[in-house]
């Protein structure tokens, strides 16, 4: 990152109601110096205020590859935060499977060596699944920073949100970490 230029930080929201919360993050975030860009995944377009965040970034909130012969709209990724990673998308990029841009990016981002963060959102059943605390323990060893508390998962079939117990601040907190390594690397090394 050249010196005196913002950090960018991908925020990538997922199919899960904290999406809703992404307005207030982004606004947080870039009061701690980050220039943000919102992706959506296909089924977290149902849950983000596009045009809000649109507003609020600058940026558009790409939900999609970009066609060929299109220019890329957003700056390059200094660093990603998944907010919330629903088990789907948990257990797809642990698989290392590309099929949303968000996905694609993430996979990416491995490759990269950028900082990452992730905030699961599965319910309690679905954390219980097989598959799932495996992929979270392969992208641990991946270099990814998982910030969640089993104890605060929503529980399945209830109809609350369990939206009041996302670790927002746990979260805001971790990536206020992760910008300083970003802020360090002076100079590139992408
Ligand atoms: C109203 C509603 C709320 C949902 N909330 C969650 C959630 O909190 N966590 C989760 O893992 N999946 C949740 N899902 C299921 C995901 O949206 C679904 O698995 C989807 O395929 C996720 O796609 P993505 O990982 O590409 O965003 C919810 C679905 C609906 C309809």
């Amino acid at each position: 990152m050249p010196e005196g230029k913002q950090p960018v930080l991908y925020v990538i929201g997922c199919g899960g109601r904290p999406a809703g919360g992404l307005p207030d993050l982004v606004t947080s975030l870039q009061s701690d110096g980050w220039t943000v860009c919102v992706i959506s995944t296909p089924s977290g377009a149902r849950f983000v205020d596009r045009a809000l965040l649109a507003e609020l970034t600058g940026y558009p909130v790409r939900v999609e590859y970009e066609r060929p012969e299109e220019p890329p709209v957003l700056p390059l990724a200094d660093a990603i935060a998944v907010v919330p990673a629903t088990f789907n998308t948990i257990n797809k990029w642990a698989l290392g499977i590309s099929d949303t841009l968000a996905l694609g990016l993430l996979n990416e981002a491995i490759g990269l060596g950028l900082p990452l963060v992730a905030a699961p959102w599965p319910n309690t059943a679905l954390a219980r699944h097989p598959a799932f605390m495996p992929s979270v323990e392969r992208l641990t060893t991946c270099g990814v920073s998982f910030v969640w508390d089993v104890e605060r998962l929503p529980l399945p079939n209830s109809g609350e949100p369990g939206a009041a117990s996302f670790p927002w601040s746990e979260l805001h907190s971790e990536i206020g970490r992760i910008r300083t390594i970003c802020t360090n690397r002076i100079g590139g090394g992408r």
